[in-house]
């Protein structure tokens, strides 16, 4: 059984001017990012990298019709280095554009991932909280035919680095601050209670678990501490991204793809929805199962009843709205319970507890 593992070479600087020196970034390398990522900092630098923009190609998450515009825009030229700046979207796009190989069309990768081959080094640098997504092989893509969204998972997707670099997150809006280490405690909670955790994925899920709890205690009580809070924050979520790469998240992020897919929720605030939800199934089904170690965690950290008090907490950092407030209907619950179970058995194999369609029906009733 393997233990552990982490591919990209992880590296901390504190502002990107650093690391473009360090690495001599230049007019061979791609930078893959957001305008208004890429005019406060990046620019200052004056790399003379080429630029791509990943909001001129489409809003919110990287759908298939956005990748392929970026696709078909790099079509035919040639990187040294490929540099991804920004948030699991620029993330999970710039994965893609460094192992396409020459297609264009997303889609074909997800039918022959054995196609994709990193032909660059790829240098991602995260800017918010929550994705982890730069120590993973995954990219998750809204594949429009389909109406959910889909990972495509493959080793050629690995970045060669992974660079935490704090001074971005000063940029980034409260809303999307606020929900992005969501994600990153999701990440460390589903690995926890995967069936494929290990004594070395645990470690990374409880440290990132301590981290993210602590920085919300103090954020939830005075907002102006975020940028205290920054580093560990990002270090929290490249920790949940390390234990969740190796022992893989579970029925919240399944629950969570059909909802955000076709209501076009962000992916901290869909997870969000259900986590609380799926933890009480689990602790109904299984109270003495794994469920009882993540709550004495829990307990440890916020005192009270554990699930209760960390349910509290982040109700004083993000509003939990009902499905029903972003559009969702009584006739989603089975459309989404399906979609759920046909398209997510990775994600479903990794719940701590067997879950049927008719309990994941009762969760979406339950969230509606
Ligand atoms: N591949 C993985 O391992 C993995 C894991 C979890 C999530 N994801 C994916 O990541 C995506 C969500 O990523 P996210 O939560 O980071 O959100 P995001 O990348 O969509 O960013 C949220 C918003 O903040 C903006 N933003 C990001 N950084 C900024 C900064 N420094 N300054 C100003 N604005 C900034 C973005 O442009 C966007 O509008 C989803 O598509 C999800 O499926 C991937
Ligand atoms: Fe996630």
């Amino acid at each position: 059984m393997k233990l552990f593992r982490v591919v990209p070479e992880i590296l901390r600087f504190e502002k990107f001017r650093d690391f473009a020196e360090d690495f001599s970034l230049g007019a061979e390398d791609l930078v893959i990012t957001n305008k208004y990522i890429f005019e406060p900092v990046i620019s200052a630098c004056g790399t003379g990298c080429q630029t791509i923009f990943q909001e001129e190609y489409g809003s919110g998450e990287p759908s298939d019709v956005m990748i392929n515009g970026m696709l078909r825009e790099l079509s035919g030229r040639s990187f040294r280095r490929i540099v991804a700046v920004g948030g699991g979207t620029v993330i999970d796009i710039a994965k893609v554009i460094a192992a396409a190989n020459g297609a264009e069309d997303v889609n074909e990768l997800f039918e022959r991932p054995e196609s994709l081959l990193r032909t660059a080094e790829l240098f991602i640098v995260p800017t918010t909280c929550g994705t982890g997504s730069e120590v993973t092989n995954i990219s998750i893509v809204n594949r429009t035919a389909l109406g959910t969204k889909q990972g495509l998972v493959s080793e050629e997707m690995y970045a060669s680095h992974a660079v935490i670099i704090p001074e971005f997150i000063h940029t980034l809006p409260y809303n999307a601050f606020a929900a992005s280490p969501v994600d990153a405690l999701i990440h460390a909670v589903e690995s926890y209670l995967s069936p494929l955790a290990t004594g070395y994925t645990e470690m990374f899920s409880e440290k990132a678990v301590s981290l993210i709890l602590r920085g919300y205690k103090k954020i939830a009580g005075d907002r102006s501490s975020i940028a205290e809070y920054a580093g560990d924050l990002l270090t929290a979520s490249n920790y949940a991204g390390i234990a969740f790469g190796n022992a893989g998240c579970g029925t919240v992020h399944a629950m969570s793809y059909a909802f955000g897919g076709k209501y076009h929720v962000a992916h901290g605030e869909s997870n969000y929805q259900f986590f609380i939800p799926v933890l009480d199934f689990y602790r109904k089904k299984a109270p003495d199962g794994k469920i009882k170690r993540l709550e004495e965690l829990l307990r440890g950290e916020l005192g009270g009843d554990g699930i209760r008090s960390l349910e509290a907490l982040l109700g004083r950092i993000i509003e939990r709205k009902p499905m029903s407030a972003y559009g969702a209907v009584e006739a989603d619950i089975s459309e989404f319970a399906e979609s759920t179970v046909k398209n997510q058995q990775r994600l479903l194999g990794r719940s701590c507890v067997p879950i049927s369609v008719g309990d994941i029906r009762d969760i979406y009733a339950e969230c509606l």
